[in-house]
């Protein structure tokens, strides 16, 4: 796993009202979510039908929910918890000391 820093505490990072933001990190595009006390982070699209889940907002069960059709994805592990049968790619974060960390695999461009 390639650990990428993100931002430095303290953060300089400006989410909106739902919590998100969009970023491009390593050539990828993703999300980068705030809930309660963690961060998560997801792509950029969502797989049902590349809707911008950064447009969607977070549900009081910690799912991301896509603005376009409303599917619901766990922020952990991306399963789809409203039963379509999609899965939302998900990086692992780390809070270190230094700051926010994302995980990548070895070129893995997804
Ligand atoms: S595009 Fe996200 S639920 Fe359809």
């Amino acid at each position: 796993m390639n650990w990428v820093l993100v931002t430095e505490f303290p953060l300089s990072l400006v989410f909106a009202e739902n919590g998100m933001l969009e970023m491009e990190l390593e050539g990828r595009k993703i999300t980068l979510a705030k809930w309660e006390q963690g961060y998560y982070a997801f792509a950029q699209k969502c797989p049902h039908a590349s809707g911008r889940m950064a447009s969607g907002y977070i549900n009081p069960k910690g799912q991301v929910v896509c603005p376009l059709h409303r599917y619901a994805f766990d922020l952990v592990n991306g399963r789809n918890t409203t039963g379509e049968g999609y899965f939302l790619k998900t990086y692992p974060v780390e809070q270190r000391p230094e700051g926010i960390f994302i995980g990548f695999k070895p070129n893995s461009f997804f």
